[in-house]
């Protein structure tokens, strides 16, 4: 009895303190203090995203250096792993993304947050134009920006190569609002499907779903649909749901090229007991209102009669970025992005002072959260020695400025110079590799991480546990990981919503 009595007061003071830090944290995180002020003397440091790259960067950033002002068209960080999940309802819109201000709200100085679309650079008079793209505006909704150092973190687009009717009749998955199109669309096709005196094959056309692109978001994705129809529509739509067909087209001869062969195999297999049909060496040539054109191993076109598809086909530049590197033709001449040094600053610009992140730049490495996130770290700590680079200049500067002449100067001097040296040299950007990993549906996942000097291949149930543990430690704040665990749990508990409610 006394062991159960010491036992009951150990868990509730465990449970007490639990609860009391994690209020402590959160409170903490909702009311942010006092901050430095702009303050004229410093340099204006402008950040052009609020994705990976621009979030890790600005997270790391001491603002107490510069005067920072962060421009995006979204005034948000958006958890993209998790898009897919958002798509199918498994996780609620807002447990993926985070704020801007709740990241900057909490810098030593304050930092100007605009909700804007940058339309142009001007390197040569370091300059940003920027534009109110949102659906209200004030009576200034363009102005310009002047810069002593940019960071240059605006990501990339949906490559649509162009193909007829992408644009018109896909749904992407990139942005929030993709997710959204694509849950209110798929509800959409179920509700016609039901509608009464449908023709057995409208609703076969209405219930097919068609994944263009075998990359990991093509894959999660067909993964997250797939349990939307095992967990929840069975129920739902006993009547339907066995007419639901998940197509997933791919151009190359496999699926997730950047995985090894052992989780290529593990996928395909997976997919094929789940029901999902891969095709491979297969292209999408045309989408239609109510079909889809594929060109198979054959050469041979045909016609595919579909209800949505979802086009997950790969990253292009966007317009302001071949904009900008067209203003540098030597240099910037890589079609896959803006080419940077070690230092992530952008080849061929005279001042020296446009650094490039993310997805946007052309490197020898794939366009991941990992990369950005890693690279945003780096350039914060890069942008402090610069800004003790710059301190050290003002000093040696006013020195010589004084009229004051004698040995205690030149000291003082020599002394500045060796620390300006110091300072000086720079570490180049070194990627750590911490494996890839993805989410493949029925509650299984593939990783593929680098172990003991080799690389260790695992898929599964376990890897799904992993999957979920590591981007729930991932994402930003306590508040994203609560809410996101939550819906996880009220998802598995009480299954998925499916009504699309905006
Ligand atoms: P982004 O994160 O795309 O940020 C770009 C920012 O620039 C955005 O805030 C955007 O609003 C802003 N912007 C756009 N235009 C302008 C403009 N004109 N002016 C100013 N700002 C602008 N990678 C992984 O490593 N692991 C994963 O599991 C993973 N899953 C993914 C799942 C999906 C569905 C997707 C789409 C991608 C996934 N990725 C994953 C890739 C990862 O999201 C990207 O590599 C990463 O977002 C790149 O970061 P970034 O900062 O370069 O660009
Ligand atoms: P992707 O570029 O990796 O894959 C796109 C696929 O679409 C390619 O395999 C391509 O062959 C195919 N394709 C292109 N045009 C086609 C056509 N007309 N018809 C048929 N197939 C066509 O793009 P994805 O998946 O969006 O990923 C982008 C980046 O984000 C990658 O670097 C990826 O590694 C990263 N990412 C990582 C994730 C993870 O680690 N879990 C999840 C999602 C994305």
């Amino acid at each position: 009895r006394g062991f159960l009595q010491v036992l009951g007061r150990v868990t509730l003071v465990s449970i007490l303190a639990a609860g009391g830090t994690f209020y402590y944290v959160a409170h903490k995180d909702r009311t942010p203090g006092e901050q430095l002020p702009h303050d004229p003397t410093k340099k204006t440091l402008v950040v052009l995203g609020s994705g990976w790259g621009a979030t890790s960067f600005l997270s790391k950033l001491d603002t107490t250096d510069y005067n920072v002002v962060v421009i995006s068209p979204r005034n948000y960080f958006l958890f993209t792993p998790l898009l897919p999940s958002v798509a199918v309802g498994t996780l609620g819109p807002r447990s993926i993304l985070q704020p801007t201000r709740y990241v900057t709200r909490h810098k030593a100085r304050s930092v100007a947050v605009i909700e804007a679309a940058a339309t142009e650079v001007d390197p040569e008079n370091q300059t940003v134009t920027f534009s109110d793209t949102s659906e209200v505006q004030g009576a200034v909704s363009n102005t310009s920006i002047k810069y002593d150092y940019l960071v240059y973190a605006i990501g990339a687009e949906t490559q649509t190569f162009n193909i007829p009717g992408v644009k018109e009749h896909a749904c992407f998955m990139k942005e929030l609002d993709d997710a959204e199109r694509m849950q209110r669309r798929f509800m959409d096709c179920l509700e016609s499907a039901a509608f009464p005196g449908q023709s057995e094959e409208e609703v076969d056309r209405l219930l097919h779903m068609v994944v263009v692109g075998g990359g990991p978001t093509g894959i999660e994705l067909s993964g997250e649909i797939h349990d939307f129809l095992e967990e929840d529509l069975r129920s739902w739509y006993p009547e339907l749901s066995q007419h639901i067909k998940i197509s997933l087209v791919e151009a190359l001869p496999s699926v997730l090229p950047m995985f090894s062969k052992k989780l290529i195999d593990y996928t395909e297999s997976t997919f094929k007991e789940a029901k999902i049909d891969i095709l491979t060496k297969t292209m999408v040539k045309e989408i239609k209102e109510k079909s889809v054109v594929l060109q198979g191993p054959d050469g041979v076109k045909r016609e595919v009669p579909c209800g949505m598809v979802v086009w997950a086909a790969g990253n292009t530049l966007r317009k302001i970025t071949r904009d900008l590197m067209a203003k540098f033709p030597e240099a910037q001449n890589n079609r896959r992005g803006i080419v940077v040094d070690e230092h992530m600053r952008m080849a061929g610009v005279p001042a020296n002072n446009i650094f490039a992140l993310g997805d946007c730049t052309a490197t020898s490495y794939a366009p991941t959260a990992q990369v950005a996130t890693q690279q945003g770290h780096y350039l914060a700590r890069i942008l402090r020695q610069i800004a003790k680079q710059d301190k050290i200049k003002e000093d040696i500067r006013a020195l010589e400025q004084d009229s004051t002449e004698g040995v205690e100067v030149e000291i003082k001097k020599k002394a500045l110079e060796k620390q300006l040296e110091k300072v000086s040299k720079l570490k180049p950007f070194e990627y750590s590799h911490q494996g890839s990993l993805a989410y493949i549906g029925s509650e299984k996942a593939i990783a593929d991480l680098p172990f003991l000097s080799g690389n260790l291949a695992t898929g599964g149930v376990a890897t799904f546990l992993f999957w979920r543990s590591a981007y729930l430690s991932n994402l930003f704040s306590l508040r994203n990981r609560t809410l996101v665990a939550s819906d996880w749990l009220k998802t598995k508990i009480f299954g998925r919503y499916v009504s699309f409610v905006l």
